[in-house]
């Protein structure tokens, strides 16, 4: 089976159960300033689940294309991956357990004909703020004694760190206004991994990768509050599973690197190593997923830099290119090139974007080359040439290898691989001060990513729709959004538009925006067919390719204002209509003001704002 084949079975057998299946959120979130990649399926669904109305309905099913950044040191066993396809499918207060159990059941063992008895799954055993999810435990024992399985061989119990989802983990680490839930998972057995000592027999304590989980239904009930955890308004199922993962229990292959979607790329790594993956699989398995990862991450058109995204692509890179090293290998490209042609079958995007994505992959590499080099020759000028006929590891200051890595941007490994050694515990008592020194601006923003929705950010969408009008009216319809970024702090908003704005303009636009906040426009959504939104002439961003309904936003003119044959009256009564997920504020009264604090010029015809409202505004 390819990994095509299986999401073509995945997404076709929820549709038959009623659900529409919604588009792949790009990989770079928009809109989400506290974090920096999709991680799963559902971080783009949060408003949904937490209550807003999605415009496709309330069974919805996806392949996401998901990155995780904090697992890069975990890769290099056999079932791990930075990127992956989550498979996803949920409920917004529709169908609860007694749905979606027997109908991952059927799934995993109807549809992608796994062996029931190699199939293992866990229930939330319950805390002190949440009790045991006896529910989930009902389900799974009859359908096991249905199917001659003893459900007390079959379901383990666990706890808080097993089977309870939520964006930050367990419920202690969730901030106030987090959905989370009890979740029940089922594991694959493979049975030539052997157990290793102290194991226990079972998926909840076994840690040496013979139980798989491969599929995680979150039962998204809880809201975390000031005051413990409060029911959400609806019932939600989250459930998730990792498209490699299930590929791996599918094909029965008890290391993901060895399917068919991961083998072509490993017989690349082999060939250009002269090496074999047996001897040498922690390597190649850092290769293959790390580059992986970086082809999606270039074709989200992020190059490699020192901050943010950029700087997770560098590390990724940086660390294939060390481990293709040590195997000696010849020609990354290949690599590369197997890597389109493997995820190329799922993402046609790769293929059209390979010259673009090579491009800033060997770039980098050119790069690094160099770095290592101005590395050396910094070493050098410090410590002179030095004997290096015997190549002996050169003793240098924990201060000089910490320039190493703040200025030439190195990590600790590979400044040793460069044969240089130094004292461990004064590099990291300088990486402590170096921490505490530089402002966290990013804190948090490595782990799964938490949408931020606090009224200021909620605010600050509205504004855009304000702007993004403005704009259109002083400028034309041929201007457009082509990005926004919002945080508690400011609003960002990205245009195309070619020219520098005079003071005037930017006087102009700022009185408009703040004009209408004035006026204490209602906002409120509709949702219709794409073919009327389009007709009643709305703004804005939209993934055509799977929605028939969509959700817009209107600005000013009340809800049901226009009479049934003519839509023109809303259209003229609403300020802005624009194509939007929301949340938004109810009227604009709310933001309170709005300033403009500066205009930059971001190349290719376009043009970034930064503004300040209400709160934002005070100090
Ligand atoms: N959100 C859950 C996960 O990521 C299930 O989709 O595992």
């Amino acid at each position: 089976m390819t990994a095509k084949t299986l999401i073509d079975i995945y997404i076709s057998f929820f549709e038959k159960n009623g659900h529409k299946r919604i588009a792949n959120s790009p990989l770079v979130p928009e809109n989400d300033p506290t974090t920096l990649f999709t991680s799963s399926g559902m971080q783009p669904l949060v408003p949904y689940l937490l209550g807003e109305v999605h415009p496709e309905g309330k069974r919805l099913v996806n392949v996401q294309n998901s990155f995780r950044a904090q697992d890069i040191e975990e890769i290099g066993d056999n079932r791990h991956n930075t990127f992956f396809r989550m498979l996803g499918n949920w409920s917004l207060g529709d169908y609860f357990k007694s749905e979606e159990i027997p109908w991952l059941w059927e799934l995993l063992t109807g549809q992608l004909k796994l062996p029931k008895e190699k199939l293992f799954i866990t229930v939330f055993k319950g805390d002190k703020q949440v009790e045991k999810d006896e529910q989930a435990f009902k389900i799974w024992s009859a359908i096991l004694e249905k199917e001659g399985l003893n459900p007390k061989e079959r379901i383990s119990f666990g706890g808080v760190d097993k089977n309870w989802w939520s964006r930050s983990g367990i419920p202690e680490n969730m901030p106030v206004g987090e959905p989370g839930g009890p979740d029940s998972e089922v594991y694959f057995r493979f049975d030539d991994v052997k157990h290793e000592k102290e194991c226990k027999d079972n998926p909840v304590e076994c840690e040496c990768g013979k139980y798989l989980e491969i599929a995680n239904s979150v039962f998204m009930q809880y809201l975390k509050t000031e005051d413990g955890f409060k029911p959400l308004p609806k019932q939600n199922v989250d459930f998730g599973g990792g498209l490699e993962r299930l590929l791996a229990a599918v094909e029965e292959k008890s290391d993901i690197f060895k399917t068919s979607l991961f083998t072509p790329i490993i017989k690349a790594i082999e060939d250009e190593t002269g090496k074999g993956y047996l001897q040498n699989k922690k390597q190649m398995q850092i290769i293959a997923d790390h580059l992986a990862g970086s082809v999606f991450i270039a074709a989200a058109g992020i190059v490699p830099s020192n901050r943010q995204q950029g700087y997770i692509l560098r590390r990724l890179l940086r660390r294939s290119f060390d481990n293709f090293e040590v195997l000696e290998g010849d020609n990354i490209s290949f690599v590369l090139q197997k890597i389109v042609e493997q995820y190329g079958q799922t993402d046609e995007i790769l293929k059209e974007k390979y010259e673009e994505i090579k491009g800033v992959i060997l770039e980098e590499l050119e790069k690094y080359e160099k770095v290592k080099k101005a590395a050396n020759d910094f070493i050098i000028k410090k410590y002179g040439k030095g004997d290096d006929s015997a190549k002996p590891a050169r003793e240098i200051k924990a201060d000089d290898a910490f320039i190493l890595y703040s200025t030439h941007g190195l990590s600790p490994t590979q400044i040793r691989s460069l044969g240089f050694v130094f004292s461990e515990a004064d590099f990291a008592a300088l990486m402590e001060k170096h921490k505490s020194l530089s402002k966290t601006a990013s804190a948090g923003m490595f782990k799964g990513g938490l949408a931020d929705h606090s009224k200021l950010t909620i605010m600050g969408h509205t504004t855009t729709h304000l702007l993004h009008k403005a704009l259109r009216d002083m400028f034309g319809t041929g201007l457009h959004q082509t990005g926004s970024n919002i945080t508690n702090e400011r609003v960002r908003f990205d245009f195309n538009f070619d020219r520098i704005l005079t003071a005037e303009e930017m006087e102009k636009l700022e009185s408009t925006v703040n004009e209408k906040i004035k006026e204490n426009l209602p906002v409120h959504f509709e949702i219709m067919p794409l073919e009327k939104a389009k007709n009643l002439g709305a703004i804005g961003l939209f993934d055509e390719k799977y929605a028939k309904d969509v959700k817009v936003y209107f600005v000013g003119g009340s809800e049901g204002s226009s009479s049934v044959d003519s839509e023109l009256p809303r259209t003229q009564t609403a300020y802005s209509v624009e194509f939007c997920g929301g949340p938004h504020v109810n009227f604009t009264g709310e933001i309170k003001r709005f300033k403009i604090i500066k205009v930059e010029n971001i190349g290719k015809g376009q043009k970034r704002i930064y503004a300040k409202i209400n709160s934002q505004l005070e100090d």
